[in-house]
């Protein structure tokens, strides 16, 4: 069933039930302050970085589930009536319940005995805060005396210590409190601030309170949970000031209420820093300029709305860069908004933090960043740029690269190290994709370091010449390149050999056999070698290009050779040289990886093979619920695979449904003209198709999921790990690129659709280097693929590439199909 409808004019996704399959979420922040947000107003919120600088307090694998959030208590003080007009903590019976989960913010409305209640959260632009507006309603005809309580529980930064270090953390918590009979009030959060850190935490609200509790003990009762505070019970603030334990922030608002009145109070929960010098404005005393200044410019309902209404022009503008009109709305809306807003928040997040990513885990992956660009390049170009430039830094000099990096630091993860061998190529791939995009071939020429030290540094165009490079000069037995420790599949690590519990499979390599490929690599580079090659042409470097395309006719000719099993492609070689992905293969005969991005790459095309490996994709993979990653499941652990076969059948890497690389075959569809295969794997996986299947989805019908249950799994068709998955950059690339066809190249906007024949056309626009085009495709032919005319603001044009006119103007292009 469904638990809630897509609002598209409005871009909103509206839940009319609070108790979904599995709390759902939406992300607040654009710049440095994040905040999750869920539907019962659950989440946490941090600048920057998840792990480091975390603001408030979240409980994962809690029970009950989301625990921790930025709650609001009602009470009645004259019945005496307490609840949550977000529904939890308390799971309150409401009258009405709705949250709109729009760009970027969020809407709760609820309503219990006449009292509504509505609370708008959201980060503004440029500023380090997430702002609560809440309005509280009489609608009945009695006067209502309310007594409102607000609750944060703050994180003493650290997040991973937070919730390990207890024998430091229960003495270290500090507070400040302002809370004057005029003005708005603020809570404090200061913990450190005496020592080595220069910023602190703020809870303020535009008005004077009639009390406060920052002690959580005080506030909740010892023995009590969120859902029965005994100071909202009572009625009654402690004015608790917190000493150690666990600083919390509760604001207390007596409200009265006439028949119809509304009050609307602007909460603000902000991050603020001094300077070295300026930390202190008396002994023991916070400088608090920077919150007062905070407070002060949200301290009116109307300055919020204006930052929302700031907010909302800012997503206007961005998705104004691609827009879909079509009959099929499930498409439109998932292509034109909400797959768009998914990368937005990849772009941000990479995959730090969600409800299935702690925050204190992975930092940014080098791989993952490098794809996450592909679904945001068009969308914010320039820091892309930026971001192309962070994560080359943190390559080793033999193209080799640290797996992840921290945010903050923006330094390599020794942790994790080195010796994912496809790690390289990603580069590659998304320096093409942002040089396609914005023809910015200057980009090559920045000066970036190796393994972020400057005096290493070199172009970035070397650097893509060490990438490319890398899984040439670092072959095995086949020719093919060797996997190392894992290559785009974390999971398939075939110099682990691990048998100690608890030993990560992804830095474990008990035995460096030197020996195990993967056909995989060779595909990725087939896929986005012949990019590098044409940026060597392109800058006039005619003998790296044609070096390059000799190694490219190399790597062709051992794939050729050594990568094909009969009816697919071959997955890798393990360490004995075994295969792996072979009919030869009791388990895991046919993995879907490599048989995408071969097809992706071209390879197969001409000689029927391509058509082979999709067609036997389709039938040992393909499934109702999209194609899982391999067949058959591993059905016990395999010591030369790795951590592929721990997964029990059907979960993730063991026969999953892993969404990200679903769109690889759709996209290799496509370069067979299958419009109406590649438009059925692209419906499969796509969350707005199940909307009203939730109960076994579980996850948003809004975005994507990393993992849905494989058909070897019990809950078969449930979805997990939702929001931080390369499924959204790919997804969009195969939907806006490949199936719709709009595509950026070197040379301009190509384009290419291939539809299902009974998709009778769309409308895209599409902002491109500069100018806008208006696209119309008529498919009245009913045809799969392939252009009989296209006309260019009104005059026959002959090509599919559509020039960069760069020239700020509109331009018609009409498209039919033939
Ligand atoms: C997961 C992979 C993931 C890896 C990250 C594994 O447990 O199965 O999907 O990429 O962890 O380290
Ligand atoms: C998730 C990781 O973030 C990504 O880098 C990897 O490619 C996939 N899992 C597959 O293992």
């Amino acid at each position: 069933m469904q638990y809630g409808y897509f609002d598209d004019n409005a871009r909103e996704y509206v839940i009319t039930r609070p108790d979904t399959p599995y709390p759902w979420i939406n992300y607040l922040g654009s710049e440095d302050f994040f905040g999750i947000f869920s539907n019962t107003s659950g989440g946490y919120c941090f600048y920057r970085d998840a792990r480091m600088l975390r603001l408030t307090r979240y409980r994962y694998n809690n029970v009950p589930t989301d625990a921790g959030g930025r709650y609001f208590y009602l009470r009645d003080s004259y019945t005496g009536d307490v609840w949550t007009p977000s529904w939890m903590p308390m799971k309150s019976q409401l009258d009405s319940y709705e949250c709109r989960h729009g760009m970027g913010y969020s809407r709760i409305s609820s309503s219990r005995n006449g009292l509504a209640f509505s609370q708008v959260s959201f980060v503004p632009l440029h500023d380090k805060c997430e702002i609560h507006k809440v309005t509280i309603t009489n609608e009945s005809n009695i006067d209502k005396y309310i007594d409102v309580f607000s609750f944060v529980e703050f994180c003493l930064w650290n997040a991973n210590d937070d919730m390990t270090n207890f024998q430091r953390n229960f003495s270290i918590g500090e507070v400040e409190i302002e809370c004057p009979p005029h003005g708005s009030s603020a809570i404090y959060h200061k913990t450190e601030y005496r020592e080595r850190r220069n910023h602190y935490a703020v809870w303020g609200v535009n008005v004077p309170v009639n009390g406060f509790d920052t002690d959580r003990q005080s506030f909740l009762g010892l023995y009590n949970g969120f859902d029965s505070p005994a100071a909202v019970f009572n009625g009654q603030a402690g004015d608790s000031v917190a000493s150690g334990w666990a600083p919390i922030g509760s604001h207390y608002i007596k409200a009265k209420l006439s028949a119809g009145e509304s009050k609307t109070y602007v909460f603000v929960l902000g991050y603020c820093e001094n300077p070295e010098d300026q930390k202190w404005e008396a002994q023991n005393k916070i400088n608090k300029k920077p919150a007062r200044d905070l407070l002060e410019k949200y301290n009116t309902p109307e300055a919020a709305d204006k930052a929302l209404a700031d907010l909302n022009a800012y997503w206007t503008n961005l998705l104004g860069k691609f827009t879909v009109e079509a009959d099929d709305k499930k498409m439109a809306r998932m292509a034109g908004v909400w797959n768009q807003y998914q990368c937005m928040v990849t772009f941000n997040m990479s995959r730090s933090a969600s409800y299935f990513e702690s925050g204190i885990g992975r930092g940014m992956g080098f791989r993952d960043s490098n794809q996450d660009l592909l679904g945001f390049v068009h969308l914010v170009p320039e820091r892309a740029r930026a971001r192309i430039l962070d994560i080359a830094a943190t390559q080793f000099p033999d193209g080799s690269a640290y797996h992840q990096y921290q945010p903050l630091t923006k330094r390599g993860n020794n942790e994790i190290g080195s010796g994912f061998n496809d790690d390289p190529l990603w580069l590659i791939c998304g320096v093409a994709a942002y040089i396609k995009e914005t023809g910015d071939y200057g980009i090559l020429n920045e000066n970036v370091p190796f393994d972020n030290n400057e005096s290493l540094a070199d172009t970035l165009f070397t650097h893509l010449k060490r990438s490319f490079y890398f899984p040439v000069t670092n072959t095995g037995p086949h020719g093919l390149p060797l996997i190392g420790r894992a290559d785009w599949n974390d999971c398939l690590n075939l110099n682990c050999f691990s048998k100690t519990p608890g030993e990560s499979f992804q830095t474990t390599a008990n035995y460096e056999s030197g020996v195990a490929e993967s056909v995989l690599i060779a595909a990725i580079f087939l896929f986005v070698g012949p990019d590098f090659a044409e940026i060597c042409r392109r800058t006039g470097r005619n003998d790296d290009a044609e070096r390059a395309e000799r190694a490219i006719a190399g790597m062709t000719e051992s794939i050729n050779k050594h990568g094909w099993d009969g009816s697919w492609f071959l997955r890798a070689f393990d360490a004995y040289s075994n295969k792996i992905g072979s009919n030869e293969c009791e388990d895991g005969k046919i993995f879907i990886e490599s048989n995408g991005f071969a097809v992706m790459a071209g390879i197969g095309i001409h000689d029927g093979r391509a058509v082979k490996a999709l067609d036997s994709v389709k039938e040992h993979l393909d499934t109702k619920y999209g194609i899982v990653l391999l067949q058959p499941a591993y059905k016990n652990y395999h010591i030369e695979l790795g951590e592929v076969s721990s997964y029990p059948p059907g979960y993730k890497e063991n026969a999953g449904i892993f969404c990200h690389n679903n769109p690889w075959v759709t996209i290799a569809e496509t370069r067979l003209g299958r419009g109406y295969r590649a438009f059925e794997t692209y419906t499969k996986i796509c969350p707005a198709y199940r909307e009203d299947d939730s109960d076994l989805r579980r996850t948003e019908p809004y975005v994507y999921a990393q993992m849905v249950a494989g058909k070897d799994a019990i809950r078969h068709g449930e979805a997990k790990n939702s929001w931080l998955t390369g499924t959204a950059a790919w997804t969009f690339v195969s939907i806006s690129q490949y199936i719709l066809g709009v595509r950026p190249t070197f040379d301009g906007l190509l384009i290419d659709p291939c539809i299902p024949s009974d998709m009778k056309g769309f409308t895209v626009t599409r902002h491109f280097r500069g100018a806008d085009y208006h696209i119309t495709v008529d498919n009245s032919a009913g045809k799969e693929k392939g252009i009989k005319s296209i006309t260019v603001d009104g005059n026959d044009y002959s090509g599919n590439i559509i020039p960069a006119f760069g020239d700020g103007k509109v331009h018609k292009i009409i498209v039919t199909m033939g």
